[in-house]
């Protein structure tokens, strides 16, 4: 079993520091958000995890501190399915921080049930591309006062279960849990696209990923059985400390300095789906994405 875990892939094998960076990562109590922070506060940086439960967060806190004696480890309140929330957050951190240098864009959802956002968005649309939409915005001019810095967003392979449904962005006419997940994976790395050639000179890059199949709390939403089959096919999934890799790669590669709005897997770049690669759609996706959230991005 283990052997086959080795074969996903074991640790991205790299002694690079982050002492004097910050990082903020979303969704960070649990999964491979919890492991990404673990793995960067073991090279020194100062860790912001931005989280909606408080409680579970304070918790991945004092084990992250524990583990690797990083003292500079806070934990900030953000609900991404909340705009209110994300203007909050932002707010504190344009307010407090003198610098951020990574922004890990983390947090999922994955095939719930029919739900809203606070702002009336399908819940995995909103959650995973919307509230990182935003909160990218909201946070660019210290990150770019920040550069060289880096936007790392956390995407899937599930980016070809949909489309981007410009007609029903919402799913109101119809839903498909699946296809929701897809759409809104589609749109991290469509986003990660615009980003780059956005912020081409600035010395802020920007990359998006498929961290592997991994054991983690995104098959929540699952039915039983399915559940059941996850756990049964456990010894061909990925762990989370597994599972985080590619993002702390990401995130701290230095050969990735010269790159910029790609799409990696395993430690290495990746093909994606052409739906990913269309450069009309990723321009619809941004301009309907600034309509949705009221605000203007050039
Ligand atoms: N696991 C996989 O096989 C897999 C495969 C491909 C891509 N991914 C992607 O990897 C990322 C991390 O997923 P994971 O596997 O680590 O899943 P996970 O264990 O379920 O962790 C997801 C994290 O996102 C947070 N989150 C969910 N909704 C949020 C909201 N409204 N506001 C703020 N935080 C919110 C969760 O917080 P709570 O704990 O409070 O719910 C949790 O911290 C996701 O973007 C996912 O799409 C995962």
């Amino acid at each position: 079993m283990i052997s086959i875990r080795k074969l996903l892939g074991g640790r991205w094998s790299s002694a690079a520091r982050l002492d004097d960076k910050t990082v903020i990562i979303t969704g960070a109590n649990t999964g491979i958000g919890k492991e990404t922070a673990r793995d960067l506060a073991h090279r020194g940086a100062r860790l912001i995890l931005a989280c909606r439960d408080a409680e579970k967060a304070e918790a991945a806190k004092k084990e992250i501190t524990e583990d690797s004696g990083n003292q500079n480890v806070v934990v900030m309140k953000l609900d991404l399915s909340d705009t209110k929330s994300i203007r909050d957050f932002a707010e504190l951190i344009n307010k407090e921080e003198k610098q951020i240098n990574i922004l890990i864009n983390n947090a999922g959802i994955m095939m719930c049930p029919y739900s809203k956002t606070a702002d009336g968005f399908e819940m995995q649309f909103g959650v995973n591309h919307l509230g990182h939409f935003l909160l990218t915005y909201l946070l660019m001019d210290l990150i770019k006062r920040s550069a060289p810095a880096r936007i790392v967003n956390v995407s899937s392979t599930a980016h070809t279960w949909g489309a981007i449904n410009l007609d029903d962005i919402n799913s109101e006419k119809s839903y498909d849990a699946k296809k929701a997940y897809g759409q809104s994976k589609l749109a991290n790395i469509l986003y990660t696209r615009s980003l780059a050639k956005r912020l081409e000179g600035t010395g802020v890059t920007a990359y998006s990923l498929h961290p592997g199949v991994v054991q983690s709390e995104l098959w929540r939403h699952l039915s039983t059985p399915l559940q059941l089959a996850v756990k049964v096919f456990s010894p061909f999934t990925k762990t989370a400390v597994q599972g985080a890799q590619t993002s702390i790669y990401c995130a701290v590669e230095p050969e990735l300095e010269k790159e910029s709005g790609g799409y990696y897997s395993d430690c290495a770049p990746a093909s994606c789906a052409r739906s990913a690669r269309d450069d009309e759609m990723a321009q619809n996706l941004w301009d309907l994405s600034c309509q949705m959230l009221g605000i203007a991005w050039d």
